[in-house]
């Protein structure tokens, strides 16, 4: 191990084992107590915990220094390791056994007063402060534990593909857009005023770019950039595992994904089940109302729209006539108990999903209760509810019933505790359209980007009816989560050159902004596929996490703030005035 003897000849852990030896130790005073005289001190260092003494009359300038060292000083301690006495072992600790008599202590780093204690990790603190201090952040465990995971789970990915001959290349950071459905972070060029750079979303059309190269399979651990509204599972730059290989087919790429995910649950000491289960997206949307289902759970969507057109009830009948659907879940146990203002409650909570209202309904052993019973004849029995479920019905067009109860879908699972904590679920999503109608823009937007294959039966009449094609992409979904996609290239020029123009993108338009792409295409291009996978939610998942900011060592807040280094920043006039840029006037804050 790399080190300097002459701050440490071991690591705390390491030391274990040296009993009656003479070590030098080096790390941070985690806990420090004065025993009447003896001065015990928890070193911490990466390896973990160990204990020093300091006695008063065998080591007086030692303890003479230790009484005075304070939490996260840093420090080098010289002594001798010995076996603790039998009552005063601690089993919690992997160097419980022993301790350190100290016989001389440097002090290589004094530290202020805390923001926050590290010691106590029960001690909550805010993020924001968290991540202001996030280097005394990382001290704590957790951090810790979660860039461990990282780094052996990035070394599991690689080795991996390194196995199966694929070759990592690095793509450029300043580049051109690349459409993956965010807006761009752009840097401005000095060299050519006005002109700017983007930063990639993805290296999507480098790494086509490096089949028709004949590189054959490519893989990177790459950083993305997406200017983005950020969530809990988004940051505006993130971190792709990125696959491309020629000559293949969707199957191909499945299975090695399923390789490579297995290696790193291992690495985490998880067992994943393969191959993963695969789903249409119109099976998912259907069933689960998402194109991401949790599959821990149960929970299917059902239809009842049959029933409900004959069921007396205007709204549910009017929802129909419309064109519409009534569709519910059926919610194992949660009927028990449910008081009325629990009922009103799901039914807000609907409309604020954009729902116009809830129909619930508690199968008891006499029939429903349900502020519309009368109207529900034969539910519970079309839906296969028995006494003690919920069951809540939307009535609407079939895109706002499907989404709103696949939103209460994962609410209620969690609410109802019908998740089952251990378990993973990954699935393939396949299937998918093409292309999805743009109200707003009056136009096609790609479902995922202008790249993605149609399937052979559909390239053909894909401007007759793009709507109606399907593409050759696949989604990995675990426990609800996108974790990765991607897809089957388009690898024929003519065909691309359609594509685009099926989301707006004329002729000259293409080879303006996409021409060294259709270049390449027509200079021997090998069909190829590839899918990229999202590192920072896998290892939010692998971690337990909630957040992918946890497994980040310096994330982003919601306001893509880095509160430790306050960027981003405003930069001096002079600068701008280099790059050709003028800034607007900082807003006021009042
Ligand atoms: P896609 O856009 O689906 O595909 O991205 C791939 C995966 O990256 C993760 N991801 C993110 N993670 C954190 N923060 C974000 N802002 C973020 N955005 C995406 C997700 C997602 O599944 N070039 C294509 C891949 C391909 O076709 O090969 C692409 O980027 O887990
Ligand atoms: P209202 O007549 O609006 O008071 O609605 C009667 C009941 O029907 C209330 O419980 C509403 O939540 C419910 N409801 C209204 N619209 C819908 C809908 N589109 N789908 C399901 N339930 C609805």
């Amino acid at each position: 191990m790399i080190g300097s003897r002459r701050y440490r000849t071991h690591t705390a852990v390491g030391a274990v084992g040296a009993e009656g030896e003479t070590v030098r130790l080096a790390g941070w005073v985690h806990r420090w107590r004065d025993h009447g005289g003896l001065v015990f001190i928890d070193l911490r260092d990466r390896s973990g915990l160990i204990q020093l003494v300091f006695h008063p009359e065998r080591s007086p300038d030692a303890h003479r220094v230790a009484r005075r060292l304070r939490a996260e000083d840093v420090v080098s301690v010289e002594g001798s390791l010995r076996a603790r006495s039998s009552d005063t072992v601690n089993p919690d600790l992997a160097t419980g056994a022993v301790e350190l008599d100290a016989e001389s202590v440097e002090v290589l780093g004094k530290s202020e007063a805390l923001p926050f204690p590290v010691e106590d990790e029960t001690v909550e603190v805010g993020e924001e402060l968290r991540l202001a201090y996030r280097y005394l952040d990382l001290r704590r465990s957790e951090r810790l534990g979660a860039l461990e995971l990282r780094s052996a789970v990035s070394r599991a990915i690689r080795t991996t593909l390194e196995d199966e001959g694929f070759l990592e290349v690095e793509t450029p950071v300043l580049t051109r857009s690349t459409p993956e459905g965010a807006r761009d972070f752009l840097v401005p060029s000095r060299l050519q005023p006005g002109a700017f750079y983007a930063l990639p979303q993805s290296p999507q059309l480098f790494k086509q770019l490096l089949m028709v190269g004949g590189i054959e399979r490519y893989y990177q651990l790459v950083r993305c950039f997406r200017d983005e509204d950020l969530r809990a599972d988004r940051q505006p730059e993130f971190t792709q595992v990125d696959i491309e290989a020629s000559f293949v087919e969707p199957d191909d790429i499945m299975g090695l994904v399923e390789l490579v995910l297995s290696a790193a649950f291992a690495e985490a000491g998880e067992r994943l089940p393969t191959p993963f289960p695969r789903m249409s997206y119109a099976d998912a949307m259907r069933d689960y109302g998402t194109d991401r289902p949790d599959l821990r759970y149960d929970l299917r969507v059902r239809n009842w729209s049959e029933a409900a057109a004959r069921s007396g009830f205007a709204i549910l009948e009017a929802a129909i006539a419309a064109g519409g659907v009534v569709r519910g879940i059926v919610v194992p146990g949660a009927g028990e108990g449910l008081s009325r203002k629990d009922g009103d409650g799901l039914v807000a909570e609907a409309q604020e999903l954009g729902a116009k209202g809830l129909v619930w309904a508690v199968v008891e052993e006499d029939g429903l209760r349900s502020p519309v019973a009368r109207f529900l004849d034969g539910l519970a029995d079309d839906l296969g509810a028995g006494p003690g479920d919920l069951i809540a019905l939307v009535a609407d067009a079939e895109d706002i019933a499907q989404r709103v109860l696949g939103a209460l879908r994962t609410r209620y699972a969690e609410r109802f505790g019908l998740i089952d904590e251990g378990a993973w679920a990954p699935v393939w999503v396949l299937d998918f359209p093409l292309v999805a109608w743009n109200e707003d823009e009056g136009r096609f937007d790609s479902l995922h980007h202008p790249f993605t294959a149609p399937r052979q039966e559909d390239a053909e009449a894909l401007a007759a009816d793009p709507g109606a094609a399907l593409s050759q992409a696949y989604d990995i979904v675990l426990n609800g989560l996108e974790i990765g996609g991607g897809s089957i290239r388009i690898h024929d020029p003519e065909l691309q050159v359609r594509a685009l123009q099926v989301i707006g993108i004329e002729p000259d338009e293409a080879e303006e902004k996409f021409g060294f792409l259709l270049r390449a295409l027509r200079l021997g291009a090998p069909p190829h596929g590839g899918i990229a996978l999202g590192l920072d939610r896998l290892l939010m998942l692998l971690a337990g996490e909630r957040s992918i900011r946890e497994v980040i060592a310096f994330p982003k807040t919601a306001t893509g703030a880095d509160p430790l280094t306050e960027a981003p920043a405003r930069v001096a006039e002079a600068q701008l005035r280099e790059l050709g840029v003028r800034a607007q006037p900082a807003p006021r804050v009042d």
